[in-house]
Order: C-alpha cells, then structure tokens, then sequence
C-alpha cells in the first residue's frame, strides 16, 4: 500500500438533507424494508431463495455456500444452468419473445430493434458459428467491439456454449489487447472493422491485426485461430486468409436453432481485466451461478425494475464490469428493455444523450459521475430542451459521487423525484454491494448509504476494528458474497495476497471510507496507487512502466490529481536519460516531450491513460527505502503547499522539483 494516502475526512461535508421516497413509488417498490431483516435473520437461505427466483436451473442446487477453501467460494455449485438461456430462451419460452430487449441507437442516427425472439434467434446462430470455427466449452474469447448488438450477442453466445469470454474495451491499444490475449490464451477474437466515434469512423481491426503480428515475445499468434469480424462501418480492411471470417458470413450461414451447454455453477463465465496496483492487469474471473443471481437481483431492486413497462438505459461500455453485470446479463437475465448506444454524448450536439431518453422514453438511467459533472458544465440548458418526465430512477457509480453533483442529477435530470441511487461496488464484486433501495432508503447526497440485504461490510481501523460513528477507515466485506470473484485467471496467490492479506479473513476493496453519524457509508475514493480517471480505474504504476519503456525516460512517476471534470486527472512527473536532457526546452505544456510522451502511453495502454500533465523535473522525491512519496508529487500537482518532507532521503528534492516547474 503506498505510504501517502491515508483517507483524509476534511473534504466531507455533513449531510443534513435526506430524501425519503414518494409515498407513491414506495407503495408500488419491488422490495419493502422487511428484505434487510430477512436477509440478516439467515443470510444463506436469502441468497438460495435469490437463486431460485432469479434464474432457472436445470439441475436445481442443493449446496448453498462451500467456504472450506476461503478465500475462493462455491456458490450454488451442485446446481447446473445456462446463462444465455437464462438471459434470453427462458422469455421466449415464457411467451415474451416480441419483448423488445435492445433498442440500439448508433452514433450515426441508424437505430435497431431486437426483441427477444430476435435475440434468441442471433445468439443461436453466433453459438453455432463459434462451434463451427472450433471454439468449445471452456476455451476463453477475446472481444473487442464497440458499442453495437454484436457486442451483447458475442458474449452470450460464448455464454450459451460454456467458453470464457474476456471483452477488452475497443479504446485499449494494441499493445493491452496483446497482452490480455496472452494471458488467457484466446483462441478466438471477435472485432470489428471499426465503429462510429465523433462523428467519423474509427477503425478497430488494424489493432487486432498489430496484437497478432509473429513476434518472439508473445504467442497472441499461437493461441488464436480465427478472427471473426463484423462489419459495422464498411472501411476498408487488411485480410489474413484462413484467420480472418466475416461474422455476416459466418454467423449469418449458421442454424438459429442451438441447445445451450449446461454447465456447473461454479463454470467460468468470464474474465476481465482490471488496472492492480502493480503494472500488470489482473484477469479477475467470475463464475455462473452466484454472479448471474447477484446481477439479477441487484438489477431487480437497485433499479427498482418492472421489466414491463420500464425502459432501462446504462451508458457503460460492455469493456468494463458494469457493461457486463448491467447492460448484458442483469437486465437480460430479467427480461428487461434496454438501450445501447454507440457513441459519445456531445455527437451531434450536446444534447444527444436528452434525445435518447425523450426519443425511447428511458425510465431508469444509470451513469457515471463523471458524465453528470460534464453536464453540469456544458449547463442545464441543453437538458432543459427536453422532455425527461418519463425517468424515475437515477443511478450512479464507479466514484464518489460529490454532494453538488447529486443534486444537479436531482434537481435538473430527475425533477426533483426520481430517487438516486449510488452504487458501490467493483469488478471484483460482479454487482453492486452497497447502495440505496430506491423505494425504501431515504438517500442522501454524496452517500452510497448502506451494504444491501444480504451483504456484509464495514469500515475498519489499521487493526481491523469497526469504527464508531463519525469515524473514517478502510473498506472491507466480512462475508462471502454470490458474485465475489474466484480469483485472478492464472494467479491463485496473486489474489489472496491482494485482496485478504490487508487484513486476515476479510476482503479488503482497496477504498477509505467513512461512516457519518447515522452510520451510513461514504466512499472516500481509492487508499492504495490506483486512480480514477472519468469512472476508469487506472494504475499508476502500469502508466509509469508505459512511460519507462520510452527510451527518453529515465524514470517516471504517476499521479492522480483532482480534477474538477473527470475525478481524477493523471499527472506524470518524468526525469530525462542524460542524453535527451537538451530537449527540456521542449517540455512545456504542448511541447514536443510532453506530446511524444502522451503519444507513447496511449501506444502501449490506450487514450484513457494519457497523462493530462507531463512534468519533467530533475530528481523524485523519494524515502530512505526507496518509494516514492506520491503525496508530495500529489501535493504540487494539485497546487497545494508541499507537506511534511522529513522522510526523505533528500530534503532539498522538492525544492528542486520547483524550480524545475518554474522553468518549464
Ligand atoms: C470506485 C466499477 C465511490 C471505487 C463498478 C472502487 C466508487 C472502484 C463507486 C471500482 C461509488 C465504484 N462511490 N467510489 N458509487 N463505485 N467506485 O472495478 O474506488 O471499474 O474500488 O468497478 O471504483 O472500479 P471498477
């Protein structure tokens, strides 16, 4: 854990305001307040009702929980299902197929309808075609597509025949998707030729084709046999004969008729890569039963879902874990109408995200801080142009979300009567851990509140001891939970010493955390050297290991600072090799380094991890032992007055440090 990031309470406000449910919405909520008794009475049945009422099972289960070999859980694992069936032939079957499930909305302005019949009949074909090109149960595929249908039919045709998907969001590079490729040893890809972005077409394929190039170091090109692409944008593509398939070819020659595989519980489902604090990215991996029954209910009661009437809209990308647990399988598996939409908010105009929920009547919305924070910039005028009476929830997630940005969301999105709801949780959790019930909590601003019925959570000291009220610590969960990871793919000591040796028997989330008079939780953001950038969760250390690998560097190190925009913003402070010092002319803002820098990092990592900042100074400040102090790199980069610098190993480093800003 890094030495500087203690959490810090002085940036909290008390919160007086609550905001209890209408006596309406509360009268007609999916879950009443007597759920929080039942589930602490006898937390284990709660969970095996959960499963039994979220998901059909072809071998019912008799075992609920098997924790003999904590840290890793069984849930559920005598029971047998399928979660593409579970997602969608169980509608069909249930006389729902003409329930539209995805309303897509492409940048461009094509939309396209699909109701579950559709769905069932695509996943059926896509499942047969992947069989067909060799893929079998248990074989992982590497996804790599925008934000189209594919994306969603992709992952549960990998679902409906028990291979492992890992989707790999389409703005990672070349050099991460490589990476990630490896390290599940794919045998499939399935991308793209390209998507729509700002306007114009952005091309996917080139990247695979660069991650696939013969090369000593890897054996991307030895695990993976085929490539299947799917034309969204028509432009011109490079073809490998015999590697390369058309989806439309492929998928659209194959049967739509297809027998889910029914697998274990405790199969994989999928994996997916999220930033540790070391430069390596870890495959964290979730299995079927436990995390299918989480997604849905939590999708169920969170969101106060009535997959009826409502129309459910989650602006994530399937690349991360809320495209997963919300956009594909909580909302499917509970027969939900949903919107996907391609592209980016201010394309056309900045109203385009107030179009959509006007245009499809969206009545649940669940975004991202960051985005609400951009609104707020751009001015409430441009919603105001729209008519968004048909919303009436609001959710929140993947950072803390700040007390005036809830009640923008509030007041100008939601009309002063959708409830909020903030969501905490991560990819390692699967599904949401803490948060409001939207018909029974009253929420507050600022506050994710309290762990749901059936989860158990708390803060702690240094030594593992709950906190008192008022007080501030660590965030760690007490009890396995469904949708709990199984570990890292191909890193079983990897994951208990990350996450359960903090603090012995607990999981420790990584966050600081607080609880206010009345207990309730606020997320104070993350204790150890990861940032979040925009709701992206990003290594310091991964950036710094990209920007090392440039041979102007000689050392590097990274920060997150706060930015009023984006949560955190990433700031660098980079020391040059001796023979590229003559160049510190050039390393202003705009500068030649700095833009060659950025180029780099967004080379080896993607655009999301370029830093905001490039600072290049002569010396880091770093501790008789070695490591960086990033609290007093974090101090110059948010124009703080530097703190105590008595640990170091060179007092005088951080007045260097400024007069090298001074100058560049
Ligand atoms: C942060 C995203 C405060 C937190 C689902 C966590 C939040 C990390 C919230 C996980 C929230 C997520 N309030 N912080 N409501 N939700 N976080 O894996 O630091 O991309 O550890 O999962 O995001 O990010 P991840």
């Amino acid at each position: 854990m890094s030495d500087s990031t203690q959490p810090t309470l002085d940036n909290l406000l008390s919160e007086e305001r609550t905001f209890p449910p209408s006596a309406e919405f509360a009268a007609r909520s999916n879950a009443h307040a007597e759920i929080y008794s039942w589930a602490a009475s006898d937390r284990l049945s709660f969970w095996a009702e959960q499963a039994r009422a979220m998901l059909d099972w072809s071998t019912p289960f008799t075992q609920v929980l098997d924790w003999s070999d904590a840290p890793v859980a069984r849930w559920f694992a005598d029971g047998r299902l399928n979660a593409c069936e579970n997602a969608v032939d169980r509608h069909v079957a249930a006389g729902r197929g003409d329930r539209v499930a995805l309303l897509f909305e492409g940048e461009p302005g094509d939309t396209r309808e699909i109701t579950y019949a559709d769905l069932q009949r695509e996943v059926s074909k896509a499942a047969n075609a992947l069989q067909t090109l060799g893929v079998g149960t248990g074989d992982r595929v590497a996804i790599y597509l925008p934000m189209i249908p594919e994306a969603v039919v992709a992952m549960l045709a990998c679902a409906r025949i028990g291979a492992v998907h890992s989707v790999v969001f389409g703005g990672f590079s070349a050099e991460a998707l490589r990476s990630r490729i490896d390290d599940a040893e794919a045998s499939l890809v399935i991308t793209a030729d390209g998507g729509y972005r700002r306007g114009n077409p952005s091309a996917l394929k080139p990247a695979v084709d660069e991650a696939l190039a013969p090369g000593d170091e890897h054996d991307a090109c030895r695990t993976v046999q085929h490539v299947l692409v799917v034309r969204r944008t028509g432009q011109a593509v490079d073809w490998v004969e015999g590697r390369d398939v058309w989806w439309h070819e492929a998928v659209g020659a194959a049967s739509d008729q297809h027998t889910p595989v029914q697998v274990e519980a405790e199969h994989p489902l999928f994996i997916l890569y999220t930033s540790g604090t070391t430069g390596k990215p870890k495959g964290i991996f979730h299995t079927t039963g436990g995390y299918l029954t989480q997604a849905a209910y939590t999708h169920l009661n969170v969101f106060d879902l009535k997959p009826e009437t409502d129309v459910y809209w989650c602006t994530a990308d399937i690349g991360w874990i809320t495209g997963h647990s919300y956009v594909t399988y909580g909302p499917l598996v509970n027969g939900a109408t949903q919107v996907i939409y391609e592209g980016t908010p201010d394309t056309p105009h900045q109203g385009r995200w107030w179009d959509i929920v006007q245009k499809y009547r969206v009545s649940i919305l669940y975004t991202a801080p960051t985005a609400i924070r951009t609104f707020m910039k751009w001015g409430e005028q441009i919603p105001a142009g729209y008519d968004l009476s048909s919303l009436r929830v609001l959710g929140s997630v993947g950072e803390p979300i700040n007390p005036e940005a809830w009640m923008w969301y509030r007041r100008v999105i939601g009309g002063d009567r959708a409830p909020i709801v903030d969501t905490w949780w991560q990819t390692e959790t699967g599904a949401i851990m803490i948060s409001p019930l939207p018909g029974i909590t009253a929420t507050k601003p600022g506050s994710a509140q309290a762990p749901l019925p059936g989860i158990s959570a708390e803060v702690v000291d240094e030594m593992a001891e709950p906190v008192p009220n008022g007080s501030g610590g660590y965030l760690v969960l007490t009890e396995p939970w469904p949708s709990m990871l199984r570990g890292i793919w191909g890193d079983p000591q990897r994951f208990r010493d990350t996450y359960w040796s903090r603090f012995p028997g607990l999981y420790f989330a990584g966050d600081g955390a607080k609880k206010d008079a009345d207990g309730d939780i606020w997320l104070l953001g993350r204790v150890d050297d990861v940032m979040n950038v925009s709701g992206h969760r990003l290594s310091t250390t991964e950036i710094e290991s990209a920007l090392v690998s440039h041979p102007m560097v000689a050392e590097a190190a990274v920060v997150g600072a706060a930015d009023q925009t984006t949560g955190q913003a990433v700031v660098a402070f980079v020391i040059l090799r001796a023979e590229f010092r003559d160049r510190i002319d050039e390393v202003g803002e705009g500068g030649d380094v700095a833009a060659e820098l950025r180029a780099h990092v967004t080379k080896e990592i993607g655009p999301i991890a370029k830093p905001r900042t490039i600072l290049v100074v002569p010396e880091l400040p770093k501790t008789r032992s070695g490591k960086i102090m990033r609290r007093l790199l974090r101090d110059v980069a948010e124009h703080r007055t530097v703190g105590d610098v008595t640990t170091l190993a060179d007092s005088s480093v951080m007045g260097q440090i400024a007069a090298g800003l001074g100058s560049s």
